[in-house]
């Protein structure tokens, strides 16, 4: 797809990938408004030229606020990018529902919240493109991340589906499994990380080239070994 002069919303555009993603969508021309929630990103996005909508998409309210602010308006590309982890170990703990529940809504609800009222205002324009951004954690688990493991997939299961209902359309969908990036909510891994630039480049070249799936770095890899083996793909990712 040709990104220049697209009107595009992402979500969780005012931090880590997102951030990138966006001044890299605008580098090629698109108008991009970007949602978050904190008052200094917001206004540091604004401040770099993006249109904001401040929302908590963690719940439905946030959804409807952001869906308000862009009524009317012909919105060509829907990225689904805000998210959370919800770390927890039943062996140390008992788990915080109410943000086992937040990381649910953010990371499953919201997207498909946005893309279900977003659908038709898609398909009345002349190309368009959902882009879903899920992991490489969708592919198979870490034990430490039951829940966000989960959340990512079922938005890729979601996505799978909503691909293959929307062949034929002029709306395009593509799953982002992004491998582990240095941003805020990888603050605390000593994993070798991804930089969101580089993360966000991979990206843009799969939007670009109307992908269906961007596994980006090492999530590659991760994708080679789980189409050979779901169960060594297991292996490797349960204690990572
Ligand atoms: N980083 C990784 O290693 C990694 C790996 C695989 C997949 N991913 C996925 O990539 C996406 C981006 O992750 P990231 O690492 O860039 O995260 P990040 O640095 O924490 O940034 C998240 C963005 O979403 C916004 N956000 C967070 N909670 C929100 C909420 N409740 N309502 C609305 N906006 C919210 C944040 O802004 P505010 O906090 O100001 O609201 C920020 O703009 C997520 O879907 C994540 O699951 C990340």
């Amino acid at each position: 797809m040709q990104l220049n002069g697209k009107t595009i919303l992402l979500t969780g555009g005012t931090d880590g990938i997102g951030r990138e993603l966006a001044a890299q969508l605008k580098a090629k021309g698109a108008v991009v408004i970007v949602t978050g929630r904190t008052a200094e990103r917001i206004a540091a996005a604004q401040a770099a030229g993006f249109e904001t909508i401040s929302a908590d998409l963690s719940n439905a309210a946030g959804v409807d606020a952001v869906l308000a602010a862009v009524k009317g308006r012909d919105i060509d590309i829907l990225i689904n990018n805000a998210g959370v982890g919800s770390d927890h170990d039943f062996r140390e703990a008992a788990p915080d529902l109410g943000d086992n529940d937040r990381c649910i809504f953010l990371n499953v609800n919201a997207p498909v919240h946005l893309i279900a009222n977003m659908m038709d205002g898609l398909k009345a324009r002349p190309e368009a493109m959902i882009v879903n951004t899920t992991s490489g954690l969708a592919l198979a688990p870490r034990a430490g991340g039951p829940i966000y493991c989960a959340t990512k997939a079922a938005l890729r299961s979601y996505t799978l589906a909503l691909r293959e209902q929307l062949k034929g359309t002029r709306i395009h969908v593509l799953e982002v499994l992004p491998p582990v990036v240095e941003t805020k909510m990888t603050a605390g891994r000593t994993s070798k990380k991804m930089s969101p630039q580089d993360c966000a480049a991979e990206m843009v070249c799969a939007m670009e080239a109307d992908a269906n799936e961007a596994n980006v770095g090492m999530v590659k890899f991760l994708r080679v070994v789980y189409s050979i083996s779901p169960a060594l793909a297991r292996r490797i990712m349960i204690g990572f």
